[in-house]
Formats: structure tokens, C-alpha cells, sequence
């Protein structure tokens, strides 16, 4: 069986396109992979987070994953700082990246914006910190958005270098899984922009956890341009906007946007937006309910976590001791 790990931080409610771009597609793999799938709390404070509001988040998130239907039965669930072996396994591959390799990182430019000197050290070797949570269990397959594909290829040149430099072949080739026709949410306010859950501007995403009117006032306000959609995909063309909510509708009702343009090409925005609002309520609603009802027990939710944590350290350990042993620990 092949094993899967993803990671999603806990910086925020988890929006959309976390769950169209990853939460939505880590579901059928727990059927026939051995997963494992992190709240990555450690990759969080590479910018501020409120310590009290971190811990609160850390444990929404894992609701939230439940609530989507990850399921503790058929998977590891559990919280990245609970397994040390992800902070052991990050200071060695810190030490075999290039700083020429992390220079290229496009994400740390965007995420680090103007100010590049005040961002902190850790949003700069976060790649690193990335690999080792997933070589530390020797997985090879990662669903990832888009988003996520340049840090796999140095997370690949990482593995690489460390076989090559200490003369093994001890960790494998990655492979990344990008699944879904949205495979990239992007921003209601700006279709260049993807949509996250740390964007500052709440009416940016659609969040897990909106409740109905919410949904329905954000896509509303969503920003759009004069035209009415087109017949075909082709003229989604220079209009990200459009392209973006053709393609959300287009994902939460399992079809492609071709087949949503053939039913509302010719149609204006304030119409198309009702259809795609009332979509995201019936998809969205129950998901909300069941966080809510997870949260309200949480023990329930720490002790599903616990378990995690000890079945991925039974995995970790040993791939972390054994690197130790090459490295010369
Ligand atoms: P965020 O930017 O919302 O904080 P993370 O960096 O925690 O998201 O990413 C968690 C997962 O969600 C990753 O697999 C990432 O590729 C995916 N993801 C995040 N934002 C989007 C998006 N707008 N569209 C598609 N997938 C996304
Ligand atoms: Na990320």
C-alpha cells in the first residue's frame, strides 16, 4: 500500500479551497492508501499567531477534517508539534538544502511580501520543515494543490541530495497527487489571487463554517465583470474572475466547467450567482453542522488526536533513528 501524507495549517477556519484544492480529495484515499494527515501547527507560527486563538484553531481544524470525513478508523489524524520527529528530520534537511534552492521559492515571495528582511527565518526554510514531514514516514504519494507543487520538487532535491551526499538509498521519490477540476480556488475580491484562510479579508473565502446567509451575501458580492458568462470555456479566457466561480460550481457538483457553461453560458452574473450560492448552501451546511457538533466535545477531538500522534511516531521513530545513524548522531 502506498503511503499518503498531506498537511494543512492551522492559521485559520479552513476555507473553499482548502477544501476543494485537498480536505475533499484526502477522503477516498484513506479507502486504499495508508494515510496520514497532519494539522500543521509548526509551519503556522512562521508568521504570528496568537497563542491561545493557535491552540483553539489547531483543534477546529481537526474538527473540521473529521466533519469532511476523515475518519480516525482509516487513518492517522494528529497535530505536527505532538510528533518530534518532524522538527529532528527539518533541522538535518535544513542542513542539505541550498539557500540557492530556497531563493527560487515562489510562495515566500508572496508570503513574505515587500519587506523580505522581517519576515521570519522559519517562512524561508519552511520547504525544509515540509520535507521532513513527509519523508519522515517514507511516504511517497502527497495530495497538495497546485500551489504546493515547487516545495515537493524540493522536498525531491532534498531526498536526493541526502542519498547522494551520505552514499544511500534511504529516502524515496515523491509524488505529488493534484486532484480536482478547481484545483485553485482563487480570491473572491481578486481572481489573481488564491483564496486563504490567512488573507485578512474575511469576504475574500468562503469559510467551512459560514452559515447559510453568509455564503449567500459572499457570493453576491463577489467581484465580477459586465459580461454575461460564455457558451464555452475558451471565452473564460483573461476573465479570472468568471473562470473562478464557473470553476468552483463546476467542482462542488462533481462536473467540468464545459458542462457548466453549456447549462448557464449567456447568463448574467446575478443569476449564475444564485445557482452557485444555493450549491455551496447544500453542500457546505451539513459539513457546518457537524463541526459544530464535533466541537462541542473537545476531549472527544484531543483524544482521536492523541491516537494519532502514536501511531505516526510508530512510523517516524525508526525512519528518524535510522537517519541519525547515517548522519553520524
Ligand atoms: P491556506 O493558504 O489556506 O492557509 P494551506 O497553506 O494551509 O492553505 O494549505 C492547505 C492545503 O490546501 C494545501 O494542500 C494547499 O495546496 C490547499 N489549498 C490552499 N489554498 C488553496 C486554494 N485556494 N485552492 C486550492 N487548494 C488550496
Ligand atoms: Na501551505
Amino acid at each position: 500500500m502506498q503511503r499518503v501524507f498531506s498537511g494543512i495549517q492551522p492559521s485559520g477556519v479552513p476555507t473553499l479551497g482548502n477544501y476543494l484544492g485537498a480536505i475533499r480529495n484526502w477522503v477516498p484515499l484513506q479507502e486504499d492508501h495508508d494515510c496520514l494527515f497532519c494539522v500543521v501547527d509548526m509551519h503556522a507560527i512562521t508568521v504570528w499567531q496568537d497563542p491561545k486563538l493557535l491552540a483553539q484553531q489547531t483543534r477546529e481544524m481537526a474538527a473540521a477534517l473529521l466533519a469532511c470525513g476523515l475518519d480516525p478508523r482509516k487513518c492517522a489524524l494528529f497535530v505536527q508539534s505532538h510528533v518530534r520527529a518532524h522538527a529532528q528530520l527539518a533541522w538535518i534537511f535544513t542542513c542539505v538544502a541550498r539557500i540557492g534552492w530556497l531563493n527560487r521559492m515562489t510562495q515566500f515571495k508572496d508570503k513574505a511580501g515587500k519587506d523580505r528582511e522581517a519576515a521570519s527565518a522559519g517562512l524561508y526554510v519552511y520547504p525544509c520543515l515540509m520535507a521532513a514531514d513527509i519523508l519522515a514516514y517514507h511516504a511517497t504519494r502527497v495530495p497538495v494543490g497546485e500551489d504546493q507543487k515547487q516545495h515537493l520538487e524540493l522536498a525531491n532535491d532534498i531526498a536526493q541530495k541526502f542519498n547522494h551526499d551520505y552514499g544511500v538509498d534511504f529516502f524515496p521519490q515523491i509524488e505529488p497527487l493534484i486532484q480536482g477540476v478547481a484545483a485553485r480556488v482563487m480570491s473572491l475580491r481578486d481572481g489573481t489571487r488564491k483564496m486563504s484562510k490567512s488573507d485578512p479579508s474575511d469576504q475574500s473565502r468562503i469559510n467551512l463554517t459560514d452559515d447559510p446567509d453568509t455564503i449567500a451575501l459572499k457570493i453576491r458580492r463577489a467581484k465580477t465583470d459586465p459580461l454575461p458568462l460564455p457558451e464555452h470555456v475558451s471565452g473564460l479566457e483573461g476573465r479570472p474572475e468568471a473562470r473562478n466561480l464557473v470553476g468552483i460550481l463546476a467542482a462542488i457538483t462533481d462536473t467540468l466547467p464545459e458542462n457548466v457553461l453549456r447549462e448557464h453560458g449567456g447568463k448574467g452574473f446575478a443569476q449564475f450567482k444564485e445557482v452557485l450560492a444555493e450549491a455551496l448552501i447544500a453542500h457546505l451546511s451539513p459539513i457546518a453542522a457537524e463541526i459544530r457538533r464535533l466541537l462541542a466535545d473537545p476531549h472527544a477531538i484531543d483524544a482521536v488526536l492523541h491516537a494519532g500522534a502514536e501511531r505516526a511516531r510508530a512510523i517516524a521513530d525508526p525512519i528518524v533513528a535510522r537517519t541519525q545513524e547515517i548522519v553520524g548522531f
